[in-house]
This record gives C-alpha cells, structure tokens and sequence, in this order.
C-alpha cells in the first residue's frame, strides 16, 4: 500500500520527547521532533537550510531549536530566530513545520498538507482518558515491513490461534464453528468473536484468573489508514474484565513503519506487578507479528508479482483495502507539498 500523508499519525510517545531532538523518519519525510523550554512540541523537516545538517542534530534553546553546525536557530514554525554571524535574516531561512499535538500521552504530526489538518479530528479513544482505567503499558516497535501488512494482521484475528498458540491463543478446532462476524460501517471495519462458555486464555488467566468457564469477546476495528483497537473481554455472570489494546501504525518508508500500541485495563488498575507482566506477556505477543510482518515483506520484496489470496475469514481485511484504495486514489488526486 502506498503512504497515505493527510492523516494524524503517532510520531512518538510523550515520555520519548525530552530535552533532546529527537529524528524520525515519518511517511518518508526526516523529520526533527522537538520540546521547547515552555513544553510545547513542535515538528520540522529535518534539514537546516544553510548546509543541509539534520536539525535533529541540534539542541533546543529556549523556544528554538538550534542547528549543530553553524547555530542558526529556527522558531516550532519553522522561521529562523537568530544567525550567529549576521544581524539579517533572509527570507530563505525557513523551514518546513508540521502541524503536531500531544494527546494520550502521544505526540502526533500530520505529514500532509496543513490546510486539511485543522478540520481533522484525532481518533476517539476516550477509555484512553478515563481516571479510572490503567494505562501503563506503552510500546514501540520499529518494523522493517509495510505499514498495512500490521493493520491487516491486526483485523485478522484467525491467525491468533495459530501464531499466538502459546500466549493468547484457542484451541484451532474452535475455528471449525468459527462464529466470526464482519461488520463495515462507513471506513470503520470490526471483526469480532465470542465464544461461549469457554476456557480462559492462558495469558488471561495469569492476568485474572475467573473460576469457571467464560464468555469471551475478541474484538478488533480498524478505522484508516492504520488504526485497530483490540478489545480482550472475558466475563461471567459476576464480573467482565476489559482490556483495550490501541494500536497506531505509522508508515516509515514504503516499506518500514513505527508501531506504537497502549494498552488500557479496567481490571486491577493501581497493580504495578500486573502492569509490568502485561507489558511483557503482550511485548511477546506483538514482537511474534513483527516478525511474521517483517517474514512476509521479505516475500513481497522476492515476490512483488504473486497475489495474495483471500480466505473467508479475510472478509475484513479485503474490506480495508478496498477502503484504502480509495483513499490512496483520492489522495493522488490532492496537491501535495513537497517535502522542502
Ligand atoms: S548547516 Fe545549519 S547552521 Fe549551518
Ligand atoms: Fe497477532
């Protein structure tokens, strides 16, 4: 898939943002991401005009971000604030910003075109905020393989009992009387399981143990270009524990992306051992689909003539990427600025 621009993406955590520049590739643009001394974040492209140095490079000072090379200073809007060596400053110097905001305890930048970012809302994710929720597990991953490839494995959660045999996985004959269910609505695409007076999850059981069998609710909904919250639910007649896991997914390149994934618990929420096991327990599970991603970019690089082929329990995924050709056209057809 090819990188969709006029979109928020998640360019880095808020605990990533410190002091120090931070550079990141976001859809193919080197980007300088930076906290000035008044706390605000700010993103410009990664390239002093003066000799090309990667701004990253520098040091913020105050509310400007100072080059590395020659100490010209550049404002989060891009205009330069001071030239050591001459009372001037030209037009030229200037560098593209990006429009940023810090939410969910992210930083997210629109690498498109800034007239379209104002009228574009952030996901909603209100669970994300609730008080009383924990919300202490926060990964990242960077992942040599297309974006979509993650959102795809995300939407497909018949590879759970495969791949996730050992950790969050079910018993494969379950899929025999597969109860799945595929619901579009408008770009949002939801796939979802229930299984009825089942067994627990090994993983969930270790997270909260329930004393006989459970309802069980796997839920995942994708909203463009590659966003999926997994909803984890068990429950009985007493009691339903939630887990949300929200997965962002940024595109690097064209063929790499960030993976940043928060997950949100209603269950034992002040339990700090627990948060540091679901961060681990979960960690195995994601870095089990980095590297079947990853396996599959190899292949798509070997083989990028072989089509993949679509099963019955893809109905999601094939419904994503109808969703995303059409953005993708779309976009193809909006003037894009150039990354300088
Ligand atoms: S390269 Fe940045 S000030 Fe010279
Ligand atoms: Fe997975």
């Amino acid at each position: 898939m090819t990188i969709l621009k006029n979109h928020w993406y998640v360019a880095c955590t808020s605990n990533e943002l410190t002091a120090q520049p931070l550079g990141r590739m976001v859809c193919d643009d080197p980007i300088a991401f930076f906290r000035t001394q008044s706390g605000k974040a700010h993103a410009l492209l990664d390239l002093c005009p003066h000799r090309k140095a990667p701004l990253s490079m520098g040091r913020v000072d105050g509310e400007s971000l100072r080059c590395v090379y020659h100490g010209m200073a550049f404002s989060g809007q891009g205009q330069c604030t001071h030239i050591p060596s001459q009372d001037i400053i030209p037009p030229r110097a200037c560098v593209r910003s990006y429009p940023v905001q810090e939410r969910f305890g992210l930083v997210w930048i629109w690498p498109g075109d800034p007239a379209l970012a104002h009228g574009s809302p952030l996901p909603e994710r209100p669970w994300m905020e609730q008080p009383d929720w924990n919300h202490d597990v926060v990964q990242h991953f960077a992942v040599k393989a297309n974006y979509a490839l993650m959102g795809d494995n995300l939407l497909d959660l018949s590879h759970v009992a495969f791949l996730h045999a050992s950790s969050i996985g079910f018993n494969p004959n379950l899929l025999e009387q597969d109860p799945l269910q595929t619901h579009v609505d408008g770009d949002a695409v939801t796939n979802e399981r229930v299984f009825v007076n089942t067994t627990q999850a090994p993983a969930h059981r270790a997270w909260h143990e329930f004393a006989g069998p459970v309802t069980r609710v796997q839920r995942s909904t994708w909203t463009p270009p590659a966003n999926v919250t997994v909803l984890v639910r068990n429950e009985d007649d007493t009691q339903q524990v939630d887990m949300r896991a929200d997965h962002f997914i940024t595109p690097e390149t064209e063929d790499s992306h960030h993976y940043f994934i928060v997950v949100s618990r209603n269950f034992k929420v002040d339990d700090q051992a627990l948060s540091r096991q679901l961060d681990a327990d979960t960690r195995a599970v994601h870095l089990e689909d980095v590297d079947i991603a990853e396996a599959q970019q190899r292949m798509n690089t070997r083989f990028p003539d072989v089509r993949a082929m679509a099963l019955k329990a893809d109905k999601a995924v094939t419904a994503s990427h109808r969703i995303l050709a059409r953005l993708e056209e779309q976009e193809a057809g909006q003037a894009m600025p150039t990354g300088t």
